[in-house]
């Protein structure tokens, strides 16, 4: 299949990227490159042999969105791009909502009038909010707590109405747990722009030298170690899960909603002891406050992706680790060297 990827540039996208192309499918990349670097592309087709085709076109142009669904002429899209910082979109909910939404349903807009109707769409765990007890069923009643999840929410909303509305669409909706790791080759990662928020980088960052210390962002939460427990998973696994999405949307009509993770808890510290593992000496670290909005504990039910689909994760935290390193070890400086 020809499939059109948003957001292809960036962590999640470009790991994608090249699973899609080592399934044998042909793809096109729009990106504004707001958040990441066409470098990854360059290194996609470095390891694949085969360069996708790349636009740089922002999804809220709905004019730059038509001409690429007019030229490229894809069977289905992989939706990645959006803005997705927590502690940004409380500061700037304007701004979150208008891209989020807007580039969505200019997309989708786009993919209607060119009859195409199969998406998989880049959702969060973060949609299933404060109020539902752990281990996160798909089934749950979602309500995310912030203004970035409620886009992912909203999204999700959007696309099962157009899926109900009308049965010739194929949608899935897959909900990410924590992604961390990176190819194995060490030539694509994650490259986050100014302080990282999430966990892995920012260890990666103290380990290279960039960032003088970890803060462990609480130690008396209600779990054996006192940090909280997230449920991480390998990027390439998730890739991975992509890729088996997608051949499931391409013959099934409907709205199907899946967990992508690996149905197990891991805290702060046996991520950081994973991490120095790899690196072969102590991190320096700090354990200091609570982080708002914060869960104690959560991890996926990721049995209806291994029913559906066949898929489940295959990597450790340890290999998550290990890979990351490589990565960082390698590119200090992420994409720019
Ligand atoms: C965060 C987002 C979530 C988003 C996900 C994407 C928040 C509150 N949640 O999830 O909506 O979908 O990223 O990957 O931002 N930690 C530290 N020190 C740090 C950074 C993190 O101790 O410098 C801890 C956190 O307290 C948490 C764990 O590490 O317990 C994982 O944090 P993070 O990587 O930010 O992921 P989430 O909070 O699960």
């Amino acid at each position: 299949m020809k499939i059109l990827v948003t957001g292809g540039t960036g962590y999640i996208g470009s790991h994608t990227v090249l699973s899609l192309q080592e399934a044998a499918h042909e793809v096109v990349v729009i990106d504004n490159l707001v958040n990441s670097s066409e470098e990854s592309m360059r290194r996609v087709a470095e390891l694949s042999g085969t360069a996708p085709e790349f636009h740089n076109v922002d999804l809220v142009n709905e004019a730059a969105v038509e001409r690429v669904f007019a030229a490229a002429g894809v069977d289905a899209v992989i939706h990645f791009a959006g803005l997705k910082a927590v502690g940004e979109s409380v500061r700037e909910p304007l701004s979150y909502y208008y891209n989020n939404l807007v580039g969505t349903l200019n997309l989708v807009r786009a993919m209607e009038r060119h009859d195409v109707r199969s998406i998989v769409f880049s959702s969060s765990a973060t949609v299933y909010g404060e109020h539902n007890a752990v281990p996160y069923v798909e089934k749950m009643e979602i309500g995310a707590n912030n203004p970035y999840g409620r886009t992912k929410e909203q999204i999700e909303d959007i696309l099962s109405d157009i899926g109900t509305a009308d049965d010739r669409w194929n949608i899935a909706l897959l909900r990410y747990f924590n992604p961390v790791g990176t190819h194995p080759s060490g030539r694509i990662g994650e490259d986050p722009q100014g302080i990282p928020n999430n966990l892995v980088p920012f260890i990666a960052q103290v380990a290279v030298g960039r960032r003088e210390k970890l803060m462990v962002l609480g130690g008396d939460y209600d779990t054996p170690d006192g940090t909280c427990l997230r449920d991480y998973i390998h990027v390439v696994d998730l890739a991975e899960g992509h890729v088996a999405a997608l051949n499931h949307v391409a013959d099934h009509a409907g709205v199907f909603r899946w967990n992508l993770g690996s149905g197990k808890g891991s805290s702060v510290l046996e991520v950081l002891r994973s991490f120095e593992k790899a690196v072969g000496r102590p991190i320096p670290h700090e354990i200091t406050a609570r982080r708002a909005g914060d869960l104690p504990a959560f991890w996926a039910d990721a049995t209806s992706a291994l029913a559906d689909l066949g898929w489940s994760t295959t990597k450790t935290v340890d290999q998550m680790c290990e890979d990351h390193w490589r990565w960082q070890e390698n590119n200090p400086n992420g994409y720019a060297g």
